[in-house]
């Protein structure tokens, strides 16, 4: 990692005290400072923009020389100490905070795999082919189509791969490969891609291994530990935890080296005119680079910046994030378990389940649990299927996670409905697929609601017995 800091844009910043521990960081990291009050809480800041002392400073500043806010598209106090904090919990050397979990992917895939990573000197030239990009094929499906439509406008290539096979991705690369994208917990399925194994293969050829920590949160695991290049998030799910408003992060954890391949990242590499005439590893180091790019450029010119009103929901949020996940994932433990055995349910999958795929990577990788998103097979009709959803009463009809609230998805409908037919056989979405995104109730008030609509859907399994859910 270099010395210089990733921060310089926003302003200069001290390293954290090393040595705190993740649940001391939800509530302390990135607040060393002290205001004229001496406020316990950090202050909200709304303002859009910033004053400055003299117009040389406001150049200085505008020209990236001098370390400051300008202007709360690319930087404001609030938002920063949310950035602080979630590199912090990251492990990471900084983030940049987005406005939703879906400009947090654009931004990264944009910043890694665009027209600029193929061209020697750095630059977008419009007849330069941009990037290509590997990506699980069991993925949330907001991802699925930005890749498919919308990243594809841009000229960016997608090749869908299985996650549970690092041989597929390895024979998915081609010279214009920049990104393998995973989930390190998969929606809906709560699919566990082996990351150490895909970080080998992506140091091997030189492409940034960008994980998606969405449904795990640092708390179960931080992909950047297993050597992910970059994390990223939708905050508006755990984080947040309380489902008021949309939020995303990116991480850098400081392992692309960016100047060891020079060739691989000329946008980062190479001299570059909207940089003052140095390239961004100059000017930022190999952990500065990234994000500078990231913000400077894309939030910069495209705009999803996280507002101040929402960053203060997730650092709220964050500080109860150990604890929450901890009742989620007892609660999910033990719904997969009651729901896999239920007569109404062809098969439950959640990684904790010992007949899952995915249960040794389980024990491996996520000592804390494997989160609380899950899914199982009804065996029913279609009928059967809105059956099921019209006889919920406690858990709600909703496509989000994370929420203190339960809440059940019919993905085909809703979440993954834009799937290509390949990605909806690749990715098990059938008619009678449900996503259940578990919250933080009592865990048998939950499975009294799933006993009751499973019998509703199911007629035939009425002579089960409801029993007591334990929670271990
Ligand atoms: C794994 C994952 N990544 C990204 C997103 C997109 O996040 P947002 O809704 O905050 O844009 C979602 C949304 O459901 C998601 O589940």
């Amino acid at each position: 990692m270099s010395s210089k800091s990733t921060n310089s844009y926003v302003e200069a910043w001290p390293p954290a005290p090393q040595g705190r521990r993740p649940a001391t960081d939800q509530i302390h990291a990135g607040t060393a400072q002290q205001l004229p009050a001496h406020p316990v809480r950090p202050p909200l800041y709304l303002s859009a923009a910033y004053e400055f002392g003299t117009l040389a400073q406001a150049r200085e500043t505008f020209a990236q020389r001098q370390a400051g806010y300008t202007y709360s598209r690319t930087g404001n106090p609030t938002v920063a100490l949310l950035e602080r904090r979630i590199a912090a919990l990251e492990n990471g050397v900084g983030a940049v905070a987005t406005s939703s979990g879906q400009a947090a992917v654009t931004l990264t895939v944009l910043a890694l795999a665009g027209r600029s990573s193929q061209s020697p000197d750095g630059e977008a030239h419009p007849n330069i082919a941009a990037g290509h990009v590997v990506a699980s094929n069991r993925i949330y499906g907001g991802t699925a189509d930005l890749l498919n439509d919308t990243l594809a406008e841009a000229g960016i290539e997608v090749t869908w791969v299985d996650p549970h096979s690092p041989a597929e991705w390895e024979a998915a690369v081609t010279d214009r490969t920049r990104v393998f994208l995973l989930e390190s917990i998969g929606n809906p399925h709560a699919d566990l891609p082996d990351i150490p194994a895909l970080a080998a293969i992506a140091n091997r050829v030189g492409v940034a291994l960008v994980v998606d920590n969405t449904l795990a949160t640092p708390y179960l695991v931080q992909p950047g530990t297993l050597g992910a290049h970059v994390v990223v998030h939708s905050a508006t799910k755990y984080l947040i935890g309380n489902g008021t408003c949309l939020a995303g992060a990116i991480v850098d954890t400081g392992q692309l080296s960016p100047s060891q391949h020079p060739e691989r990242w000329p946008q980062l590499t190479a001299t570059r005119r909207r940089f003052g005439d140095q390239s961004l590893v100059e000017g930022f180091g190999d952990d500065g680079a990234l994000l500078h790019l990231i913000r400077a450029q894309l939030l910069n010119d495209l705009g999803p910046t996280l507002s101040a009103w929402n960053a203060q929901q997730v650092l709220d949020g964050i500080e109860t994030l150990d604890l929450r996940m901890q009742r989620h994932c007892a609660n999910a433990d033990a719904l997969a378990k009651r729901l896999d055995q239920h007569p109404a349910v062809k098969h439950a999958r959640h990684p904790s389940l010992a007949h899952s795929p995915d249960h040794r990577l389980a024990k491996r990788d996520y000592p804390h649990g494997t989160g609380a998103v899950l899914s199982f097979e009804l065996d029913t009709d279609i009928a059967g299927v809105e059956r099921f959803f019209d006889a919920l009463q406690l858990i709600k009809l909703a496509a989000n996670l994370g929420d203190s609230r339960s809440m059940a998805v019919h993905p085909a409908s809703t979440t993954h409905c834009r799937l290509t037919p390949e990605l909806q056989r690749a990715g098990e979405i059938t008619e009678q697929t449900i996503r259940l995104a578990v919250g933080l109730e009592d865990v048998h008030d939950l499975w009294e609601d799933l006993d009751a609509a499973l019998r509703y859907a199911v007629p035939t399994s009425l002579t089960v017995v409801a029993s007591e859910v334990s929670v271990q």
